[in-house]
């Protein structure tokens, strides 16, 4: 069974919950999976469980629990990418144990977030989620919110993922048996929903390359749109696993023209 593909096809933001609290034994089978996932930059990110009565936290976005997961990480090179990454997988497992997520980078009030984290110097928070059982009805709001970003839809397949230029764009049968990573890698969650990832398949390598929208550059230490890539090749990665593809993961920019766009890093299959 490919679980994990079915949790990356079945997820959404959820940002409405029902009330009902998530238990000890839940939340220690979160805690534990946290502390188990790891990049491919090798930046450690770890997990903060915050009440959020106790510390003061608000989203304006987001009713019916008060549990939430806040991640950090050392702000070095690629730190937003492996954020994107780490922060993603555990979203996944969540998902896998029936609770909602949103990814959280904007509407909190982030110094209260960043004060119960206990940041130190070089420390950031890029953003966080809450987590809870999903309500059966969206809020008037949440629904608001959705429809703003058009939340159900996502750029064309030949929009985001091209064949050895980026002049030509790659067709679903050309993509062969990369269809379905390049498909979870549709899928995923952008802040926004700008979808900013765009991914060159040159033979055997896959390159990963950013395309900033209008308005998102980096603020300060936080880069919403980097983190977007390292949630990209989390889903990539993950799904181009359970599909049974060899990857490796390489970070060298290859000879390719590519105007306005930030080169990331790249998967190698391996055959
Ligand atoms: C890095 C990042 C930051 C986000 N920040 C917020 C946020 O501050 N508030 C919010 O309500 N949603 C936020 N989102 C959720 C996106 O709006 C959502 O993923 C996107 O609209 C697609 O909808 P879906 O997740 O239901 O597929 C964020 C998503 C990402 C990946």
């Amino acid at each position: 069974m490919r679980a994990l593909i079915e949790h990356m096809k079945a997820r959404r933001s959820v940002r409405t919950f029902d009330g009902q609290i998530v238990d000890e034994k839940m939340k220690e089978k979160l805690k534990v999976f946290g502390e188990t996932i790891v990049n491919p930059f090798d930046i450690p990110v770890s997990f903060r469980f915050m009440d959020a009565k106790e510390k003061g936290l608000s989203c304006p976005v987001v009713t019916g629990t008060d549990l939430y997961v806040g991640g950090k990480i050392k702000n070095v090179a690629n730190a937003s990418a492996a954020f994107g990454y780490s922060f993603e997988a555990f979203i996944l497992f969540a998902q896998s144990l029936g609770l909602g997520t949103v990814w959280l980078g904007g509407t909190m009030n982030r110094s209260a977030f960043e004060n119960a984290m206990e940041l130190e110097d070089d420390e950031m928070m890029p953003c966080a989620t809450p987590i809870g059982y999903i309500a059966p009805k969206m809020s008037v709001r949440e629904n608001m919110m959705r429809k703003a970003v058009k939340a159900n839809e996502r750029l064309a397949f030949e929009e985001l993922f091209f064949d050895n230029t980026f002049d030509r764009p790659l067709t679903r049968e050309k993509a062969g048996d990369l269809l379905t990573p390049l498909e979870m890698v549709r899928v995923a969650p952008s802040a926004v929903n700008k979808q900013p990832w765009r991914v060159v398949v040159d033979d055997n390598m896959i390159h990963f390359y950013l395309k900033r929208s209008k308005g998102f550059g980096k603020e300060g230490k936080l880069d919403m749109q980097m983190i977007d890539m390292g949630i990209a090749l989390c889903h990539f990665a993950l799904a181009s696993k359970e599909c049974d593809l060899d990857m490796e993961f390489v970070q060298k920019a290859p000879e390719i023209l590519a105007d306005n766009m930030e080169y990331v890093a790249s998967y190698k299959r391996l055959f």
